[in-house]
């Protein structure tokens, strides 16, 4: 089987990778840029630089890959920069989206399309597959854009949305965990919203599913996510606590206490009954995400 990954140098694509190759499976892997992975010598490991907004290099690479799944991650995924560039947002989630869809259609591939929390409104949390989509924000809006063109994809396609995703971002950009850890090391104070909920998901989790997704090819929706709703707050204190830092270090916020240009949907968090009765899937526990972030090899 040979799986092409777009956007594979981020931190999804990363830990997708690793996975895939893991299990014996040929990665096409590319990405806006030179190769970011240092999966180079294993010999099922491919890399292509394929900007996602350039179709004629999204059209000929595809083809040429003629892989039997496309897994389709690059995104512009900061919600702040969506809002403050909104068309370079359109471009890459929503056109450049449209591009591998078509270009996977030419050859007729499963289409896999990462997805987010972040199309629904935050008003009720703990979300369903079918529950009615309301973005607060243009990323959400580009995503849930993304998701509609998928769905009308001629041939087989899944959806996995997930939540905010932690673990050891071997890809480079930090995440909650990683800025705790920094800030407390160093004695520094650090500002946590409260106000929001999340069923934060580690990404080896999220890879595992995706793989499942991968195998089995179910058609659809599917929620990939942790299992324990809670805010950014409650994730820090239970690192500090786990990483034996000062928890009084953390001062618990609310969103309006940040001016952040893209509003966050207020309770999210998913329901992930469905992923673990059809996939077989099932997350770690947060502590157990903690214990594999950080003392992981
Ligand atoms: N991380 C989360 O908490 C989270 C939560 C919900 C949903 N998601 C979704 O999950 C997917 C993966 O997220 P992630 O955390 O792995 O994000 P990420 O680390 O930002 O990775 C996204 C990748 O897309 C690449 N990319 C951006 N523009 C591109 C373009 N024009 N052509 C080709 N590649 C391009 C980026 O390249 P550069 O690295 O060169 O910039 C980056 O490597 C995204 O679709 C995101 O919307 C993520």
């Amino acid at each position: 089987m040979r799986v092409l990954i777009t956007g594979a140098n981020g931190f999804l694509g990363y830990s997708l990778s690793a996975l895939l190759l893991k299990k014996g499976v040929a990665v096409i892997a590319t990405g806006s840029g030179p190769c970011r992975l240092p999966f180079q010598e294993n010999s099922l490991f491919r890399y292509i630089p394929m900007d996602i907004t350039v179709p004629a290099a999204v059209h000929q690479q595809i083809k040429l890959a003629a892989a039997d799944i496309i897994v389709h991650t690059a995104a512009m995924s900061k919600p702040d920069e969506c809002e403050l560039h909104p068309e370079k947002a359109y471009a890459v989630n929503v056109r450049g989206t449209a591009e591998v869809l078509e270009a996977a259609a030419s050859i007729g591939s499963h289409f896999l399309f990462l997805s987010t929390d972040f199309i629904f409104d935050g008003q009720t949390g703990m979300y369903q597959e079918e529950d009615p989509p309301g973005p607060v924000n243009y990323y959400g809006q580009t995503k849930l854009e993304a998701e509609l063109l998928t769905r009308q994809y001629p041939f087989d396609y899944s959806i996995a949305r997930t939540v905010l995703v932690y673990g050891n971002n071997r890809s480079g950009r930090k995440n909650i965990l990683g800025m705790v850890k920094e800030k407390l090391e160093k004695g520094e104070v650090f500002k946590v919203v409260d106000d929001q909920l999340r069923t934060p998901t580690f990404i080896e989790d999220l890879s595992f599913g995706i793989w499942k997704m991968i195998e089995q090819r179910p058609k659809g929706i599917f929620h990939i996510a942790g299992e324990e709703q809670m805010t950014p707050y409650e994730m820090a204190v239970r690192t500090a606590k786990f990483l034996g830092y000062n928890v009084n270090l953390l001062q618990r916020v609310n969103a309006s206490t940040f001016t952040e240009p893209a509003k966050r949907p207020l309770k999210t968090g998913f329901d992930i009954t469905k992923a673990k009765k059809e996939l077989g899937y099932q997350p770690v526990p947060f502590e157990k995400g903690l214990e594999l972030t950080f003392y992981q090899k």
